[in-house]
């Protein structure tokens, strides 16, 4: 059974992250979608963990082979101790690629079995992101066509509340 995980912050989760699990969930058996911390942003995550996580666990729940989980270490460990050997991650405009290359080598280093595939976003995904969706949202903007449908309203009333 071929599993793989796609870990991210999901802060909040976009349909950019949805349209990635969607497409690693064909290519693999079972699929571990990981809410996790990005060191580098966190001090500036707005959704806690358990927000996080409602949010993935609503919007995939049309697909069968995808579990969602947290975790707090590091993504090369959480995959050792689940026996997975495949990280994917989208890729979206050139800016993406540095940081995702470097992690990609940090992660075969602390578990040289760990291989990542980089799935290419769609089109309309190119320039969304999670902090684009939050400013949209804050500002009082429209983020209906950037937001999984099932879970747009919690994200609308969640930002609003700031
Ligand atoms: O959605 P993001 O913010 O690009 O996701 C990045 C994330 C959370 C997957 C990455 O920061 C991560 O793997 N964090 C856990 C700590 C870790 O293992 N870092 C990479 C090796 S140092």
């Amino acid at each position: 059974m071929k599993t793989a995980i796609c870990p991210g912050s999901f802060d909040p989760v976009t349909n950019g992250h949805i349209d990635v699990i969607e497409r690693a969930s064909k290519l693999f058996d079972e699929v571990y979608v990981v809410a996790m911390t990005n060191y580098q942003k966190a001090g500036s995550m707005t959704f806690t963990e358990e927000e996080r996580v409602d949010l993935l666990k609503k919007s995939t729940s049309h697909l069968g082979n995808v579990k969602v989980d947290t975790f707090s270490g590091l993504l090369a460990d959480y995959a050792t101790a689940h026996d997975i050997h495949i990280i994917v991650k989208g890729l979206r405009a050139v800016s993406d690629f540095e940081n995702e290359f470097q992690q990609s080598i940090a992660n075969k280093h602390i578990n040289e079995d760990l291989e990542t595939v980089f799935l290419p976003c769609s089109a309309d995904n190119m320039y969304l992101s999670s902090s684009f969706v939050k400013q949209l949202g804050q500002l009082g903007g429209d983020i209906s066509d950037f937001v999984p449908e099932a879970v747009c309203e919690d994200i609308i009333k969640r930002l609003r509340k700031e």
